[in-house]
């Protein structure tokens, strides 16, 4: 979800709506705001996208809406709940005097419910976040810090919530435990957001909360303090985004031009980083000397969905560049199966956004655990990228799409660098080094021939856009692109599609392929590669179309098979990068086909800030 807040002199509507606009990529299920002004408060919500909502603001643009300069607003991805108007925050209590924007899950919301409703007080809505604006309401006195402190001291869970009340119209109260809220300071203004995004058009100075933090907003400035309201100071940070870039410009979708500025954001994640003369890579964030990364024993890698799937290629990368044992473990179970944790490992926690809770969670498990924990994320200031403290920063730019494109090359580009970095110091001699160096350097280019093919995968995703279902196999490096691929195909197609290790294939799922079921079967040159072969005609002795990607020069392999998409040469552990992105194009093409809503598939949130 996405929440902001407004205290200033412009008119507070537009702003929160265009703030929503902005950080719609965090859930697009409801949103709502609410402005107070000469002691009244106006709320509009309703379900469904930022569009909707601006149009009924516009709609009923008289009275509170048209007046007030203070006010909070939210975009949600629905989690208790279905997505309909009365579940849509802001929420209000029963008196309809305290209004609220809440992201994170109030866990023991049933408990707090069930006292409410013992006083009286009867929730509305299925929303966890409603029992926690009764309870502040039912804690208030006199001063609306105190009641948020008093309530929040009573919860269970994550939050991340802006209050405002009509008892005292001169004020915002914001709070934050697990969900991210960063203030902007303008001039004559202030701005409370989860995201920087809807901040970053009004001022560029930032103030990031930690949990258990509070801030009190008012004509005066902010105040900030901890729920026993003794005062803390955080340090004002300037954010360094280039706001054009979160805009569509020509391109029809921001997946296409996400997809398209990859050669860019490569040449920006690998910039300065390549020392060819060591035949090494530089990450000044990671801090090693080169003896302690001697003693680095494993890497663990965590991180979700995409992320998860870049976290797999650096294994096979630390593996075999660096002879170190590598491990990638999804977030979430990380942190529930009790990890066996050494001082020795290193824990490499990988996020786009930096504020996946599953993957802070597993982040805080292995500090507790005592591990040196590194982030490779692309959000600068980010909750993960803040509490790992070390880490790369991929510099590709914001990423809008909700599936995710040039954040994962970033990532493997970036995974291969630290990889590089490892292995140097170990048994990697300086002349292979070297030549990786060229290899990285050369990634932009990889990746712009296999974007030249764009109308030739084009006209393959057409043949194919009408299919239900649809496997993807590969293997070695190339077994986490099969993974990402299918991925991709089913969070913007809805096309059911699995991805698979090509062997795997045969021991069960082979019982589902159809004539109408294709599979994309990663045939490029890497160890292994004819056994994958053997694999892809085990499909097409099934009678399953296959779509074969295959190096550049092996076309003849291709004559085998229905349809082909061409990859420039490169070695195993660059192959991924090229190969995603043909995938990306593929699967792009048959939702585009499929008439499918691209950059805001359905049930999805770019940034999913619950556990
Ligand atoms: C969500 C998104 C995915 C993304 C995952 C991890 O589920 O829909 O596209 O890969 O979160 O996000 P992160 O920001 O941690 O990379």
């Amino acid at each position: 979800c996405g929440i902001v807040g407004y205290f200033g002199k412009r008119n507070a509507s537009e702003i929160l709506v265009d703030g929503l606009r902005r950080m719609e990529y965090r859930g697009y299920d409801s949103a709502g705001i609410a402005c107070l002004y000469d002691g009244e408060i106006g709320v509009v919500k309703c379900p469904g996208k930022i569009k909707g909502l601006r149009e009924k603001v516009d709609a009923s643009g008289l009275g509170v809406l048209a007046a007030s300069t203070l006010g909070i607003g939210h975009t949600r991805w629905a989690t208790h709940g279905p997505p309909n108007e009365i579940n849509a925050h802001p929420h209000m209590d029963a008196s309809g005097h305290f209004v609220m924007v809440h992201n994170g899950i109030i866990e023991n919301y049933k408990e707090i419910r069930k006292g409410l409703s013992q006083q009286g007080i009867e929730c509305i809505s299925d929303t966890d976040s409603e029992a926690l604006i009764q309870l502040i309401a039912y804690c208030y006195k006199d001063n609306l810090e105190k009641a948020v402190s008093e309530a929040l001291k009573k919860v269970k869970g994550t939050y991340g919530i802006v209050v405002l009340t009509d008892h005292e119209p001169d004020k915002l109260v914001t709070a934050r435990c697990g969900s991210p809220i960063v203030l902007g300071l303008g001039k004559d203004e202030t701005l409370v957001a989860s995201d920087a995004a809807a901040i970053i058009p009004h001022t560029r100075d930032a103030v990031y909360l930690e949990d258990f933090d509070m801030a009190v907003i008012t004509a005066d400035g902010v105040t900030m303090f901890d729920l026993q309201h003794a005062p803390v100071n955080r340090e004002t940070t300037t954010m360094d985004w280039d706001e054009g870039a979160a805009e569509k410009g020509d391109y029809k979708h921001f997946m296409l031009k996400e997809m398209f500025e990859q050669p860019d954001a490569i040449r920006n994640a690998i910039r300065g980083r390549l020392d060819f003369d060591m035949g090494t890579a530089v990450l000044s964030g990671l801090e090693f000397s080169p003896r302690d990364s001697a003693l680095i024993s494993r890497v663990l890698v965590v991180g979700c969905g995409t992320s998860m799937h870049a976290g797999m290629v650096g294994e096979y990368a630390f593996e075999e560049m660096a002879g170190i044992p590598a491990e990638v473990e999804q977030a979430a179970e990380f942190r529930y199966r009790n990890p066996i944790i050494t001082p020795h490992d290193l824990v490499v926690a990988i996020s786009q956004s930096g504020e996946t809770a599953d993957t802070l969670a597993a982040v805080r498990e292995a500090k507790h655990k005592g591990a040196t924990v590194a982030g490779i994320c692309n959000v600068v200031g980010s909750t993960i990228a803040r509490e790992t403290g070390r880490g790369v920063y991929l510099h590709a730019g914001p990423e809008i799409g909700v599936a995710s494109t040039k954040a994962f090359t970033c990532q493997v580009s970036v995974m291969l660098m630290m990889a590089l970095k490892i292995a140097r110091t170990r048994r990697m001699p300086r002349h292979e080094g070297e030549e990786m160096c060229r290899w990285i350097e050369r990634l932009p280019e990889l990746v712009e021939k296999v974007l030249e093919q764009n109308d030739a995968i084009k006209a393959v995703a057409e043949k194919y856009a009408k299919c239900e279902n649809a496997f993807f196999i590969g293997r070695g490096y190339l077994f986490p692109v099969a993974l990402e691929g299918a991925l991709k195909l089913k969070e913007i197609s809805y096309v059911h599609a699995e991805g698979y290790h090509a062997a795997e294939l045969k021991h069960g799922p082979i019982a589902l392929l159809q004539e109408n079921t294709p599979v994309v079967a990663l045939l490029n040159d890497i160890p292994g590669k004819d056994k994958t072969l053997g694999n892809a005609e085990e499909c097409k002795a099934r009678n399953a179309p296959v779509i074969a990607v295959v190096s550049e020069g092996d076309e003849e392999i291709a004559d085998e098979f229905n349809d082909v998409i061409v990859i420039p040469n490169c070695p195993p552990s660059i192959t991924p990068i090229p190969t995603v992105v043909a995938l990306q194009l593929l699967s792009y093409h048959i939702a585009a086909a499929r008439g499918c809503e691209i950059d805001q598939p359905r049930n999805l949130a770019k940034s999913v800030t619950v556990e």
